[in-house]
């Protein structure tokens, strides 16, 4: 399996539930992680909160350029609205680098939540549409973030899929995922494949609607 322990993660818009859940966890398990924002004295102080929670030190918080230059490796965790805009003012900083996208382009209404369209096939889709100097992968749709920031939640029970065209890339995303006790990084097919993955999320959300959960997922004999 990939090595990880020296990376240092960076988490766009990490100030939320999902950034801030799996900033948490990466933290525990060893790596060092710098939350991003788009005001660094927001990430500055969901970096605190994190390492009083973790109980590590090594959790820092900067503008969301700043993420991107300090960090090996970015994920993606800003609602949909936010997504493209965000990721073309980074393209250079994130020129090189695995890039994580985690984004469900979701809408809601009356009969609850339903997967939009998206010109490019899927949010991943666009990220590599617009960082052609990265290696885009798409991975922790389905992962709960009420479980993930929950330190009486000792295991996260899932499988992540993780989507893209880059072996090694999609090795180390998985090796991410493989460091938050309970979960499994699976490989799901190829980045063009990632549409389906993020809509999926919409039959998710009615699951833990109607069972009042956090469901997540598991692959079964792999
Ligand atoms: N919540 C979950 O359980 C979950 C699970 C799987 C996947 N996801 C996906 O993960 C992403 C983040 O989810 P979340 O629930 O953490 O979302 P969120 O709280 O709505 O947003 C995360 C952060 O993004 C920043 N942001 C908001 N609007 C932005 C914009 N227009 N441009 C750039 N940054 C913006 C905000 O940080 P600043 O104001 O500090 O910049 C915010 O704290 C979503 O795309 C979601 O589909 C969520």
């Amino acid at each position: 399996m990939t090595e990880i322990g020296e990376l240092t993660v960076g988490v766009l818009g990490g100030t939320g539930p999902q950034g801030k859940g799996l900033a948490y966890r990466w933290a525990k398990a060893g790596l060092k992680v710098v939350i991003g924002s788009r005001a660094a004295e927001r990430a500055e102080a969901t970096a605190g909160e994190l390492r009083e929670l973790a109980g590590v030190g090594h959790i820092a918080g900067a503008d969301n350029l700043e993420c991107a230059r300090q960090a090996d490796v970015v994920l993606v965790a800003v609602p949909w609205d936010g997504h493209g805009a965000l990721l073309e003012s980074l393209r250079e900083a994130l020129a090189g680098k695995i890039v994580i996208d985690c984004v469900n382009p979701l809408g809601f209404d009356k009969q609850g939540p339903f997967a939009l369209p998206v010109e490019e096939g899927s949010a991943a889709q666009q990220a590599e549409a617009l960082l052609p100097e990265s290696r885009v992968t798409a991975a922790f749709h389905h992962v709960s973030a009420v479980h993930l920031v929950d330190p009486e939640v000792a295991e996260v029970q899932t499988d992540v899929l993780v989507l893209g065209d880059d072996r090694e890339a999609t090795d180390l995303v998985r090796a991410l995922a493989d460091a938050i006790p309970g979960v499994r990084g699976v490989f799901g097919g190829r980045l063009r494949n990632a549409g389906q993955v993020e809509a999926l999320t919409a039959n998710l959300i009615a699951i833990n609607r109607r069972y009042k959960a956090h469901a997540g997922l598991r692959v079964t004999d792999i």
